[in-house]
């Protein structure tokens, strides 16, 4: 059903659009678990105390990420490629609105302002500054957030 979503709407449009894609997610059953931010996969993951959280790298998907909390800050985690993940802050360098993902950046929701997934460098403003980065460390099969600055 969801393929045929995608094929009506490409026709009509030449390409797949956002809303295409939010449909194929809504009627795949994603969203159970995770929410599609346009194509790409967000998922929430498990929150941690004092001061991490380790959490199966496989439950981080490629090319998406997801959000967690460690001690009760917001942190989004990423992975642009199947052994790369980074963590940044969750809250927008403007003026601190929850970050998400859209189809390829980290994006803001309040005034659109988008931040690479790999750097946290801000790609389009109204923004400033690079989103903080956090520790990440990748072993086993797993993947651990600290909640220390990168740097
Ligand atoms: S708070 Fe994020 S762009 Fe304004």
């Amino acid at each position: 059903m969801s393929a045929e979503i995608l094929r009506s709407t490409g026709a009509e449009h030449g390409s797949i659009t956002r809303r295409a894609a939010i449909g194929a997610c809504v009627a795949g059953g994603v969203l159970t678990l995770a929410a599609c931010a346009g194509g790409v996969e967000f998922v929430e993951l498990p929150s941690g105390e004092n001061g991490s959280t380790t959490i199966p790298l496989d439950d981080i998907p490629v090319g998406g990420g997801g959000s967690l909390q460690i001690d009760k800050v917001a942190v989004i985690v990423t992975r642009p490629a199947e052994n790369e993940v980074h963590a940044f802050s969750g809250h927008c360098t403007h003026q601190g609105c929850l970050v998400r993902m859209n189809d390829e950046n980290i994006h803001c929701p309040c005034h659109n302002s988008e931040f690479d997934t790999s750097t946290g460098d801000v790609v389009t403003g109204p923004a400033l500054e690079a989103l903080p980065e956090y520790r990440v460390e990748i072993s086993g099969g797993e993947v651990t957030v600290h909640l220390e600055p990168v740097g």
